[in-house]
């Protein structure tokens, strides 16, 4: 869970490499590094903190045409200095950059100390370049050495290494995402798009198994035998400025401001004269379909949520399984059995390992996904894309709104094919509403009420939030982005819930937010239940909805289609979120322990 970037071209490397970090640091902030070279040894500056606590330690860029570059979340071994990468051989000629888990590292470790080698950190990955270094030394040939290295280890990686004196970047990846990027001038190796897309949208998505060799006016891509492969070049359709903060405090302000244009690119050109297509499933692709897995983690989990109850309402027989807990909640499998891997980054660990063991008993995948060329992409039989844009905010807000609305029209989708399954009575409403959801997301923006809201409730001991039906998931979201960004203690529950246990909690001190959207039965009187025990509660719904004639407080949306009404609540809960989070001073984008691609198990 980490990001890595190498650059090589004929300029100084340095300034792209640490602009490159700072579009990476979603994956990870607690250290940060660069090597580069000119030729005349390799320069490491590292330390632990932020990408911004590393330039300030850098009163003038080193020069080198090439270079590496890392930002951390720590596996194995805390942050600190000496853990940060990137890493070096004994005598410093090898320097390594890694995102991943080298499984075997210890045996490495003892043998090479046992070869002479001395190591520095508590790091899996060390033992890469001391590797490499070993292998130099017994060839003679870096190439040669690098494939050497990577087929003794054992786990995840995407690497990047420089070698004191060579005018090349080396590079391999193994269940850990890399990505080649070209332009006219320079070659990047990077985790992710959004650290070069400054400086071309010309891309490469490499696979397991692929050795890249850069220099400055070539590239080579081999597989670990040394043989040539073959990559097409891909376009990205991300804009510079998607990447970027833009006017904005904080990225995840500009991601929920942004939602409009994430959800008018996620609908285009699905719904056509009252029907849904997508691109990469013709008709007839889900008709031996008889039963669909959603398999998803956190904030994808409860956009998985939202999608199986609609698939379940179609008459399908609908599961959603927590990607972690696959393994044992999952029934039998065939083929017969589509799993649904919904995962904004498509390189969730757990994600994709559930996706592998369902199909590994027969059943067919899907990855519902927000990045071409992901793992999750390239893993499953196929891909449906959510188009939200790039997200660098950690806490996930236009890519839960773009998968929700995606999955929507996919349970039509699948339900126009499998047998005895019936799409939404009211379909056409439907999908004429959805139309409207930007404008409608734009209303709430531009009326929202709830950093008003965030103020007056910022001092409270707990904050629960309630939701029934297609609520429930939006009730979940919204205690979950509350938690991972204010740092304050919050629940979600299932409306009729509460009164089971939770409501033993409530006090005048926990204000109850209630999603009232509409689909909901039982939440107003769950919700009443709790004001009459001194809660405030909070209706975010339409101005119409029973609760709202009850509660102390409303968060309004406009009245839509009870599908899309839970998107719009969400809306207004994730702005609550931001702004309770901005007044505690919150560090917003990054929150404390939590990075956004969750590369571990
Ligand atoms: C919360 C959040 C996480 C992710 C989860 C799955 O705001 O972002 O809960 O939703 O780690 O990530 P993806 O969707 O990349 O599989």
């Amino acid at each position: 869970m980490c990001g890595i970037i190498a650059r090589i071209g004929h300029d100084d490397a340095a300034e792209t490499l640490l602009s490159g970090l700072e579009n990476l640091e979603y994956r990870g902030y607690d250290s940060a590094g660069i090597a580069v070279q000119n030729g005349s040894g390799v320069k490491v500056h590292k330390c632990s903190g932020e990408v911004s606590d590393l330039k300030s330690t850098l009163d003038v860029h080193p020069n080198g045409n090439m270079g590496i570059g890392h930002t951390r979340w720590s596996t194995h071994g805390p942050p600190t200095d000496e853990n940060a990468h990137p890493h070096t051989d004994t005598v410093g000629d090898v320097a390594v950059v890694h995102n991943g888990v080298i499984d075997n590292y210890d045996e490495l470790k003892a043998d090479l100390k046992a070869n002479g080698h001395e190591f520095e950190s508590d790091t899996d990955t060390e033992v890469i370049p001391h590797l490499i270094d070993e292998y130099r030394t017994e060839t003679g040939d870096t190439e040669l050495a690098v494939r050497r290295a990577v087929d003794t280890l054992e786990g995840s990686y995407a690497i990047a290494a420089i070698v004191d004196g060579e005018n090349a970047v080396y590079a391999a990846r193994k269940g850990s995402p890399l990505v080649l990027g070209l332009n006219d001038e320079e070659w990047f190796l990077a985790s992710d798009v959004p650290a070069f897309l400054d400086y071309t949208d010309e891309v490469i998505y490499l696979e397991d198994g692929d050795i890249v060799v850069l220099n400055p006016d070539s590239y080579r891509i081999t597989d670990l035998e040394g043989s040539p492969v073959d990559r097409p070049v891909d376009t990205v359709d991300w804009d510079p400025e998607d990447a970027g903060k833009g006017e904005y405090d904080h990225y995840m302000l500009k991601e929920i401001n942004t939602q409009p244009t994430a959800l008018s690119n996620t609908i285009e050109g699905r719904v056509e004269d009252g029907d849904v297509a997508f691109e990469t499933l013709p008709a007839d692709s889900f008709e031996d379909i008889d039963t669909v897995q959603f398999v998803a983690c956190g904030t994808s989990y409860h956009a998985a949520m939202y999608g199986a109850q609609l698939l379940r309402t179609a008459g399908v027989r609908t599961e959603v399984i927590r990607a972690s807990e696959y393994e044992s909640m999952s029934g039998p499998v065939d083929e017969n059995t589509l799993v649904v891997a919904v995962t904004q980054s498509g390189e969730t660990a757990d994600t994709l390992d559930a996706v592998r063991r369902a199909t590994d008993g027969g059943a067919q995948s899907l990855a519902v996904t927000n990045v071409v060329g992901s793992t999750a992409a390239r893993t499953a039989d196929d891909a449906v894309y959510i188009r939200a844009g790039p997200e660098v905010g950690v806490a996930a807000t236009k890519t839960f709104s773009s998968q929700a609305v995606t999955l929507a029209l996919l349970t039509q989708r699948i339900a126009a094919d499998v047998p005895d399954a019936t799409p939404a009575e009211d379909r056409a409403a439907m999908l004429e509403d959805l139309e409207n959801l930007p404008q409608h997301v734009e209303t709430v923006l531009e009326t929202s009420q709830a950093e008003a809201l965030a103020r007056e409730t910022v001092d409270s001991e707990s904050y629960f939030f309630i939701g029934n039906g297609l609520g429930h998931s939006v009730a979940l979201e919204g205690a979950l982005k509350f938690k991972e960004i204010t740092y304050e203690h919050a629940e979600g529950f299932a409306s009729g819930e509460l009164k089971h246990g939770p409501l033993a909690l409530v006090t005048e001190q926990t204000p109850l937010f209630a999603v009232a959207t509409g689909d909901d039965k039982k939440t107003k009187t769950n919700a009443i239940e709790a004001q009459s025990r001194g809660a405030p509660i909070v209706a975010i719904g339409p101005d119409e909805h029973p609760l709202v004639d009850v509660a102390d407080t409303h968060l309004s949306v406009p009245d839509t289609h009870p599908v899309w009404a839970g998107l719009l609540a969400n809306v207004q809960l994730q702005l609550l979120s931001y702004h309770a989070a901005n007044l505690l001073g919150r560090p917003i984008d990054k929150p404390r322990n939590l990075a956004k691609s969750v590369t571990v198990e």
